[in-house]
């Protein structure tokens, strides 16, 4: 009886839950100075530099880069807008950018991109709060230049897809993750065209629900065999879903919760209650028959999904979701050791239980921004949009997308035999998409001829010191994390990140992305970052 009032309460307290898979907005309450090595902070020396990608095309993209609204410094050199997804000159489909050549003195001919989640989340989120040129974490008074911003170390594109998403143009048409590919295809063919970028490597990265986006889109460029547009080298993708969510988020939910008790103070009354569920719902056997390394050959079998079910007895990840919540009424899923009270994000609500002070503004939303980025003035700009991306089609805001399957189902693994440079990221404060989730995905993928990875990741994750010349915006140095390699696909943990792992800890998604650049070996070299000039150590 008890249990059953339980399972009413969760229901009727999570309407929509674990349905959205976007760039939640960071919650860095305080801004710390760096004491142990008494490293000075200093401003960057600003490079007078001739404009790299300025001409007759690109010049009405042009940002001003001391004009940015609330931004007190000269962002650089940088390009925003629309472009159209097709070369129909009546094209009405058009996806929003935000490009930034790089700040190198040399950078080779290429271009990586940037993608948030949702289905239909902004990738100008992971800009303003995760590896852009500069950051507005939630919590804090203005905008501050990120000394682990991206764009030090090659050319970044931030896009704003699929249609239907922030500043971009357009009714939403497609149905599934093959034809957003293909939408998105038609924008980048636009912006080779524009700044001519022609046979420039291509980089794909982004999170979350970009588990679907990067390597639909990576598959999309690979199967176009058209390298002049479309020169896939590599792709990233942290904190994503790329597998069957019952397995990745259901299955593997209570072992995350235990482990993190000491932090969840969840009663002992409850926990039996699940624990009995866990073996109800068959979660216990089918974690100890398959959470293994290497997993046993063959597919797994598909679980019943609890969203498909009437009593949703096994949707234990909601379940927990609501007894957290009681305890800890501002318990951040995306980032557990948060408590009360909520910072306030620049980037306005995503989630029911997110506060919005009154007065409170949505940055991208301003009139003064959209006028500097060249958006439409009439957009109503959110985080993540209120309409299905997907159309009236079978892809719907839930992650599994039925009518392609997941990334783990055929697409990531061609992706990653393509290249052989695929890296897979984890926060492991990430309870949504937790990294054992994750790796479950992995183990039940096939690609260069075995499934799944050998041994469970446990080589020490090293992430470079660094001089900070900005004290609001601070990363961790040595070991970080955990990570291993096999066969074309690197994966990593990143051990105090968040969901938005590139925002929680800059050191180690940068040294992320030098690898991914082949810049770096792997995560084990103690090497400084390549730009550095002299050592730093702890
Ligand atoms: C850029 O913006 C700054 C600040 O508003 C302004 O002073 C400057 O004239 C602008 N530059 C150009 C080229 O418009
Ligand atoms: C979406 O609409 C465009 C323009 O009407 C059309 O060309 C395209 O085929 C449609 N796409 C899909 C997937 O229906
Ligand atoms: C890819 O393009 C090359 C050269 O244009 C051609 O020889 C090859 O058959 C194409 N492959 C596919 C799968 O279309
Ligand atoms: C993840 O899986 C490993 C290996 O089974 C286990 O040791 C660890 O406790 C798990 N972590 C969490 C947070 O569930
Ligand atoms: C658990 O597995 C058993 C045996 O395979 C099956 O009969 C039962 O229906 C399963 N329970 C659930 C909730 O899927
Ligand atoms: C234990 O936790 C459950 C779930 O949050 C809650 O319904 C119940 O009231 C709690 N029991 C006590 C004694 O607090
Ligand atoms: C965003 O801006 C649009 C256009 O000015 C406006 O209609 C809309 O109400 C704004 N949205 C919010 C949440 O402020
Ligand atoms: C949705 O899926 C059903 C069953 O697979 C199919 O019959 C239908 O055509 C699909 N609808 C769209 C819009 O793709
Ligand atoms: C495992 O992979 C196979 C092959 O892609 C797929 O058919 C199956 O649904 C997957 N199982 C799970 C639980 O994801
Ligand atoms: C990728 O690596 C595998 C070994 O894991 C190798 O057999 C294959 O040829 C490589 N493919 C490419 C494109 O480099
Ligand atoms: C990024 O570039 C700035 C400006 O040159 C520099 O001060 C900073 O140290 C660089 N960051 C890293 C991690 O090298």
């Amino acid at each position: 009886m008890k249990l059953l009032n339980l399972l009413i309460l969760s229901l009727n307290a999570l309407p929509a839950l674990a349905l959205k898979w976007p760039a939640k907005p960071l919650r860095h309450d305080v801004v710390v100075e760096r004491r142990s090595t008494g490293q000075q902070f200093k401003t960057p020396e600003i490079r007078d530099r001739a404009s790299r990608f300025l001409t007759d095309k690109t010049e009405k993209f042009a940002v001003n880069g001391s004009g940015i609204p609330e931004v007190d410094f000269d962002i650089g050199e940088s390009y925003a807008g629309l472009l159209p997804i097709s070369d129909d000159p009546e094209e009405s489909r058009k996806l929003f950018f935000w490009f930034f050549p790089s700040t190198a003195e040399t950078t080779p001919e290429e271009v990586t991109i940037w993608l948030n989640g949702g289905p239909g989340c902004s990738s100008l989120s992971g800009l303003l709060t995760e590896n852009g040129p500069f950051t507005w974490e939630a919590g804090t008074l203005s905008p501050v230049q990120n000394p682990y911003s991206w764009t030090n170390l090659t050319n970044m594109l931030w896009v704003e897809q699929p249609v239907g998403v922030g500043y971009s143009q357009g009714v939403p048409n497609i149905t599934n993750e093959v034809e957003l590919a293909a939408e998105f295809r038609g924008f980048y063919k636009s912006f080779v065209d524009t700044f001519d970028t022609k046979n420039w490597k291509t980089y794909v990265t982004g999170e979350s629900y970009a588990g679907y986006y990067v390597p639909y889109i990576a598959d999309g460029f690979i199967s176009a065999n058209d390298t002049e547009y479309f020169n896939l080298a590599g792709i990233s993708i942290n904190d994503p879903i790329i597998g069957d969510d019952t397995v990745q988020q259901q299955v593997v939910i209570l072992p995350f919760v235990e482990f993190w008790q000491n932090l969840m103070y969840l009663n002992q009354t409850f926990l039996t209650d699940v624990r009995e569920l866990q073996a109800a719902c068959n979660y216990s056997a089918y974690l100890d028959k398959y959470f293994t390394f290497p997993p046993p050959q063959g597919p797994f079998p598909v679980l019943p999904d609890p969203y498909d079910t009437d009593d949703y007895a096994c949707d234990l990840f909601d379940i927990f979701y609501a007894a957290i919540l009681e305890v800890n009424p501002c318990f951040n899923i995306y980032h557990i050791t948060e408590t009360c009270p909520h910072p306030y994000s620049q980037l306005g609500i995503v989630n029911t239980g997110d506060y919005s002070p009154p007065g409170s503004t949505i940055y991208f939303n301003r009139t003064d921004v959209k006028k500097a980025l060249h958006a439409p003035l009439d957009s109503n700009w959110l985080q993540c949009t209120d309409i299905n991306v997907f159309g009236n089609g079978n892809s719907s805001s839930r992650a599994s997308d039925a009518s392609v399957g997941p990334a783990n189902s055929g697409v990531l693994q061609r992706v990653i035999e393509f290249t052989n440079n695929t890296i897979i990221g984890s926060g492991d404060l990430d309870m949504l998409l937790s990294t054992n989730g994750t790796l479950f995905a992995i183990q039940n993928m096939t690609w260069n001829g075995a499934q799944g990875l050998s041994n469970y990741p446990v080589t020490p994750l090293y992430a470079p010191y660094h001089p900070e010349y900005n004290g609001g915006a601070l990363a961790g140095a040595g070991i970080q994390g955990v990570w291993t390699h096999e066969r074309g696909l690197t994966f990593y943990t990143a051990r105090l990140a968040g969901h938005e792992l590139p925002g929680y800890t800059p050191g180690v998604a940068y040294r992320m992305l030098e690898i991914l650049l082949g810049k770096v070996d792997d995560f084990s070299s103690i090497q400084s970052f390549t730009t550095q000039k002299g050592n730093f150590t702890g």
